[in-house]
Order: C-alpha cells, then structure tokens, then sequence
C-alpha cells in the first residue's frame, strides 16, 4: 500500500514528461526537405557547365577561348554559394532523430498507461479491503492506518517511520474524527504524534507549537511525568507514560 502510493504517482510523472518529450519529435519530415535543397544546388550549377561547351563551338576562333575561362569562374562561385546555405541547415537534421524515439515512447506511454489503470483499481480494491477490515480511514489525501496491535510510543513512531509514514496527529476537528473512528473500531486507546516539551507544554514531533487539541478535561494532568498522549475513545486526549502499549496508528 505504501509502496504502491508514491509508485503510483512516480508513473503520472513519468508519462507526464515523456507525453511533452514526444510533442517536440514532431517534424520528422524536415530534414529530408532540407537535404533535397542540399543536393539540389550542385545539380543546378552543372547546367552553366554544359552552356560553357556550346559556346566553344560557336567561336572556334579567339572568341571562344576567353568564354570558357569566364563560365568556369563563374560556375566555382556558385558552388560555393549553395555549400554555404546547408551550414544553418542543421539543427533540423538533430530534430529528426528525436522523431523516431518520438514512436516507441508512444507504446511506452500505453504501456503506463495500462499500469497506471491497472495500480489504481488494485489500489481502489486494496483500499476497501483495508477499509472493511477497520484497519484504515481516509480523508481528502491522508490515509490513517492501524495494524491494531499496540506497542509504546516509540516503537509506533519506529515503525511508521519504516513505513514511509508518521505516527498519526489530527491537526483539526475533521482529522481527530477520522482518527477516533480507528479507535473506537479496535476499542482501545492511541498514541498520537505529540511529545511534551516544557512541563504541560505539548508540540509536534518536529517541535511545532499545536494548531488544535481536544484535551480531555483537566488534561494534561502529568506534572511533566506522562510525555505522550494517547486518545481515548470518546477522541478527546490525555497525556500518558510513552512505555505504556497502546494502538498505533500510521498515516500516510
Ligand atoms: C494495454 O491494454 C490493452 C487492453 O487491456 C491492450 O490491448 C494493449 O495491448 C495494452 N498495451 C500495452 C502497451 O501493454
Ligand atoms: C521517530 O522516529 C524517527 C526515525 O526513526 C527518529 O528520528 C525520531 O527521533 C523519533 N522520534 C521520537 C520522538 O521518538
């Protein structure tokens, strides 16, 4: 579950930037255009050649000795003239490589394609199993998750941090009710990612100050003594010793 998530949408990105990475492979037709001009400046400055022979023929005196000279300096400017233009020309010709990866990345897109659908309606039947069994509730994107077995604090946190996750913490009225429901479908209380700091003082795990809480009257009550907090079932808090084993609960 937790390694399909982030795969999941490791594969949308993925196809989303092969679907831009094909676009450009477009203009695959291009280069042979190009290389028609290449070929075709060469074949135009024969012709002039030829003209040169006939002018022989006519003067066959002292006329016609200088026309040869003068079209065969004529016809060298012109070939280099046409090798210039196909310089510019080829960026182009780079272009047209890119086309024919442009093809198989179509297949490979169907392919993910496929695996996408494929992961999410495993997903969709994973998700309802998990569900069904009381084991997960979700909310908007998180997903809180219980094995329902207990532990103390710290080897809750341990292993949801193993698993690519954090120990559960409502950070408001929704997410406390959506925790509680795994709570009261196991009947038993939970840790929470809280942690005291300054007796009577509670934070989050990184040391943030909290956004919401949902003491239990009179609570906290430990005088510095009882540094985590648990839920009771009813979804209101009370803190209490980290080495007491009690339900764990993930979220993703
Ligand atoms: C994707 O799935 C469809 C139907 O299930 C199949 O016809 C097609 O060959 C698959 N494509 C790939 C690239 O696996
Ligand atoms: C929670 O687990 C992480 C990773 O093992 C660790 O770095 C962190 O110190 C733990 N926090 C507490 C309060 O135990």
């Amino acid at each position: 579950m937790m390694v399909l998530l982030p795969l999941l949408s490791l594969l949308l990105l993925e196809w989303a930037l092969i679907g831009s990475c094909s676009e450009k492979g477009g203009n695959d037709e291009q280069p042979s255009t190009y290389s028609d001009t290449y070929y075709h400046g060469p074949w135009i400055a024969g012709r002039p050649g030829r003209d040169g022979r006939d002018g022989r023929d006519g003067a066959k005196g002292e006329k016609g000795d200088p026309g040869e000279v003068l079209n065969g300096m004529q016809g060298c400017p012109a070939n280099v003239g046409h090798s210039g233009s196909p310089g510019p020309q080829g960026p182009p010709g780079i272009k047209g490589m890119k086309g024919e990866p442009g093809g198989m990345h179509s297949s490979l897109i169907e392919e993910r394609l496929n695996m996408t659908s494929y992961l999410t309606a495993r997903l969709l039947k994973l998700s309802k199993a998990l569900t069904f069994y009381g084991n997960m509730v979700h909310l908007g994107e998180k997903f809180y998750v219980t094995t329902g077995q207990s532990f103390n604090f710290f080897m809750i946190n341990k292993t949801c941090q193993e698993m690519g996750g954090a120990v559960a913490t409502p950070r408001n009225k929704e997410e406390n009710a959506a925790i509680m429901k795994l709570v009261v479908r196991h009947n038993t209380h939970a840790f929470l990612a809280l942690r005291e700091g300054i007796i009577g003082k509670f934070y989050y795990l990184d040391g943030s100050p909290l956004k919401y809480t949902n003491w239990y009257s009179g609570r906290p009550d430990g005088q510095g003594q009882e540094n985590c907090v648990e839920m009771y079932t009813d979804g209101t808090w009370n803190d209490r010793d980290c080495s007491y084993y009690r339900l764990g609960i993930c979220e993703f």
